[in-house]
């Protein structure tokens, strides 16, 4: 692959393309928010794509043999995980795919337990199967967050308690959970009878020194009692693609999924069906895109340290929850001098950014705001220097 084609300090102008990041606010606001990129994606998926599109015959496709042996290369390479044909299933994305697993591993009325503050969609998932949110808040020391194990022993014993949704790596507050952190917690959730179902999505996005642990990969018990939600939407930015694959070892489990999967989607023999498009682009996303990958994370890696330094020597006040892992930073705003209600009409009409407000991601998020820093650096730049300009504004 070209170098130039790992440009990511290309700006490339996304207003009027139907983005919700870039569409949906006014054209004067810089858009941090949404968890997509503003990089292109690699050319092999393009590439993939446009071969597809010069084709022009999009009837009914099917998961070939090529598109599993792509999935199961990725997984074996990436983290050494064997996984089998037979435990995956394919949904339009992991939301959906949650959604699904509420439906189908529980009864209305039933607990299911978050660890807030959490990518906010979880609550909503939650609500629609009829179930209530059980909160594990994360506990945080020294800037650090961690999981409380005393008080999920506590929630776990209420009878209607079933599931418990892990996000891992943890969006928003950016912890790449360690093996000894996912054991202790699966251990919990084993003896209770807890079912865990794991959001992996932004697992291929680990800054250096880190490592990222499948939880299913820890142990049998832990496999049996799990479903894996994955995609490379995040990693490679095609969410757009709308394509998951959901990894369930337990056989068992995985019938009940897809059975729910049949009666949403097209029934019959062949399950769900892929999107023509969206099945070409994601094999050659897993089979044909590593070294871009290793650039991308490079950059953003970049542009974190460039966050942190800008904010650490020209805005102090704020405080920046460092990363682990995902694009997405935890900024701390309590000290700026502003109500938390008052945070993002701030953000919109004096610095003229859009972030996503921490009061979204339940207790704990007030005061907070979630920037996405996967862009060129430069917009990064031009963000932060507008939010310095307003913060000076109100401190003068
Ligand atoms: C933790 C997490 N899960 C799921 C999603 C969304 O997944 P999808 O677009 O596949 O529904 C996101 C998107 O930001 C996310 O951060």
């Amino acid at each position: 692959m070209n170098e130039e084609n790992w440009s990511f300090d290309n700006v490339i102008d996304r207003h009027e393309t139907q983005s919700v990041k870039w569409d949906i606010y006014d054209k004067e606001l810089i858009p941090l928010w949404v968890a997509d990129m503003d990089f292109r994606a690699p050319e092999p998926i393009i590439n993939a794509i446009t071969n597809r599109v010069k084709h022009g015959i999009f009837g009914y496709s099917y998961y070939f043999t090529e598109y599993y042996d792509a999935v199961l290369g990725w997984f074996k390479r990436h983290y050494n995980w064997k996984i089998k044909r037979k435990w995956l299933c394919h949904t339009p994305g992991v939301i959906p795919a949650i959604n699904i697993a509420l439906k189908t591993y529980s009864n209305p009325g039933d607990k299911v337990i978050v660890q807030n503050p959490v990518y906010y969609p979880f609550f909503g998932a939650i609500k629609n199967s009829g179930c209530q949110i059980l909160f594990n808040p994360l506990i945080s020391s020294n800037g650090q967050f961690q999981m409380d194990y005393n008080d999920l022993k506590q929630k776990v014993k209420d009878p209607r308690a079933k599931i418990l949704i892990l996000c891992s790596p943890h969006n928003p507050i950016g912890r790449v959970w360690t093996k000894e952190e996912l054991t202790q917690l699966g251990e919990i959730c084993i003896e209770n009878e807890i079912l865990v179902i794991s959001d992996e999505i932004h697992c291929d996005l680990i800054y250096p020194g880190y490592n990222h642990t499948n939880f299913a990969t820890i142990c049998k018990d832990f496999a049996m009692n799990s479903i894996t939600c994955t995609s490379l939407s995040k990693t490679f930015n095609i969410a757009g693609l709308q394509l998951s694959n959901i990894i369930i070892p337990n056989q068992k489990l995985k019938h009940r999924y897809r059975n729910a999967i049949q009666c949403l989607f097209l029934p019959g023999q062949f399950g769900y069906l892929p999107n023509t498009l969206s099945l070409v682009a994601f094999t050659a996303a897993y089979e044909e895109c590593d070294s871009w990958l290793n650039s991308l994370i490079q950059y953003l890696h970049g542009n974190l340290k460039f966050l942190k330094a800008f904010i650490k020597e020209k805005i102090p006040q704020i405080k920046v929850i460092e990363p682990e892992g995902t694009y997405l930073v935890w900024l701390d705003f309590r000290k700026v001098g502003i109500a938390s209600n008052q945070l993002e009409k701030f953000l919109h009409e004096k610095a003229k950014v859009a972030l996503d407000d921490g009061s979204l991601f339940g207790n704990g998020g007030e005061g907070f705001q979630r920037i996405n820093i996967a862009c060129p650096r430069s917009t990064l730049e031009e963000a932060l220097k507008r939010i310095l300009k307003a913060v000076k504004e109100i401190q003068s």
